[in-house]
């Protein structure tokens, strides 16, 4: 009997988890035909992938190059523009862009902005409690706003075109990781036109800035390299930057918060565990993030003939690294299947790991430790009031919705 190895069935979709476990005890490094891939399952096997030179982060460009002779399509621009972020690139060009983006993170002091973070998760938990108690959605009311507002934020753009920011990371969502469904015929037209939008308000802001620096992360990005005072980054660079910040930033960060939340609700006892020790949250975040973490696939593209486990991988082909999976390997980890929010040390490979481990985790783990720590805290009674539906996306760990019902009006009313 072959292996269920696809990823995207309706039951690996609602659960991957028994699929990932079957997969990881019998054929570690599995060829999915319905992939078109190799998964690697293992814990030690995807972190070893992450110092693996012969798989390569730079996979946009070999799709253009394939493309090359075919007459020019709206899926080639929007491919284009995407080609030069530093997730997709291989060192030199990625050592030099993230030492760049590097150094404005520092300058950032991310530490500074929990106040900041805070009032921003209290005044959406504002509107998500005056909803209806008996069930609204946490994700559109709270997971999903907060993100792309802290980006906003932290480039400096003004409150009044934060709005402006969530419709643009879900337009790249629905091309960038294929988010919203391989079907939709006009994903790519209404990406190309969200990222034109995009670069255009982008290349003003760039423009108010040089004019006028201020204390934000692109006034930072514009600065040059101390080591090499003629290097800095260029505008088209600049604005790919920005926009690959509020991607990267706005969809994992929606989704750890809401998976975080959802994980809670379905094991009551860690819930009561939280509340009561609320210096629990640091590890707890971990844990959460382990347990059912936002990306679930990493991709990488093969350009040197490498052996993994016995396995031979040949150039051309794809490696999917399947965090998923390995965030649940036995060998690594006492009974993962379990959430344990004391569970200490986590070494989880949800932020990745190597050269591209994420440059915004401080960020992420700042922004679910103060939402997770203000749902719990301000949602006495939270259950769920609906089954909650995963999306169909290989990439992410995704929910449509998170129908919470929560008695907080009550205690208001009686108190
Ligand atoms: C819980 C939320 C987040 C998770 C789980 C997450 C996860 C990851 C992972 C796994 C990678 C590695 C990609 C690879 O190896 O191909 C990555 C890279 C990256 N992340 Fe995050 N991320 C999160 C939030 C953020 C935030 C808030 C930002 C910025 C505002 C951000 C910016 C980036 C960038 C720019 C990269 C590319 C780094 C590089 O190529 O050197 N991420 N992230």
């Amino acid at each position: 009997m072959p292996l269920p190895d696809d990823l995207l069935s309706p039951e690996a979709t609602a659960d991957p988890h028994a699929v990932l476990a079957a997969l990881r005890e019998h054929d570690p490094v599995h060829w999915s035909e319905a992939h078109r891939a190799w998964l690697l399952t293992r814990y030690d096997d995807v972190s070893a992938a992450f110092q693996n030179k012969a798989l390569s982060n730079d996979r946009v460009r070999p799709l253009l190059a394939a493309r090359r002779g075919h007459a020019p399509s709206t899926s080639d621009q929007v491919l284009e523009l995407l080609a030069s972020w530093m997730v997709v690139s291989d060192p030199p060009a990625h050592t030099r862009l993230r030492k760049l983006a590097g150094g404005a993170f520092k300058a950032q002091r991310i530490s500074a902005m929990d106040a900041q973070i805070e009032r921003l998760v209290d005044d959406l938990l504002d509107t998500f409690v005056a909803g209806a108690p008996a069930g609204s959605d946490l994700i559109s009311d709270v997971a999903y706003p907060l993100p792309a507002t802290v980006i906003a934020t932290m480039l400096g753009a003004p409150v009044a075109d934060r709005d402006r920011f969530r419709d643009w990371s879900d337009e790249l969502a629905l091309v960038a990781f294929g988010t919203g469904g391989e079907a939709r015929a006009d994903r790519h037209e209404r990406a190309l036109r969200g990222l034109r939008e995009m670069d255009a308000y982008f290349r003003d802001l760039i423009a108010v800035r040089r004019r006028d620096p201020g204390e934000d992360m692109l006034t930072a990005m514009m600065a040059t390299d101390p080591d090499d005072p003629g290097d800095r980054l260029a505008d088209d660079e600049l604005v790919a930057m920005c926009a690959l910040l509020l991607f990267a930033g706005h969809e994992t960060t929606t989704n750890s918060i809401a998976n975080a939340t959802l994980a809670l609700l379905r094991h009551p006892d860690q819930l009561e565990l939280l509340r009561d020790r609320p210096d629990l949250l640091a590890p707890a975040v971990e844990e959460l993030l382990r347990f059912d973490g936002p990306i679930k696939v990493l991709n990488r593209w093969v350009v040197a003939e490498t052996e993994i486990a016995g396995c031979v991988i040949s150039p051309g082909q794809r490696v999917h690294l399947v965090l998923a999976a390995a965030n649940r390997d036995p060998a690594r980890f006492d009974d993962p299947d379990r959430l344990d929010l004391t569970r200490s040390p986590n070494p989880h490979v949800a932020f990745g790991k190597g050269i591209h481990a994420c440059i915004g985790a401080q960020l992420a783990r700042m922004e679910t430790r103060i939402a997770v720590g203000r749902i719990v805290a301000r949602l006495p009674g939270m259950r769920l009031a609906g089954e909650p539906v995963w999306k169909d996306s290989l990439a992410s760990r995704s929910l449509e919705a998170l129908p919470v019902a929560h008695d907080a009006g009550r205690k208001a009313a009686v108190g």
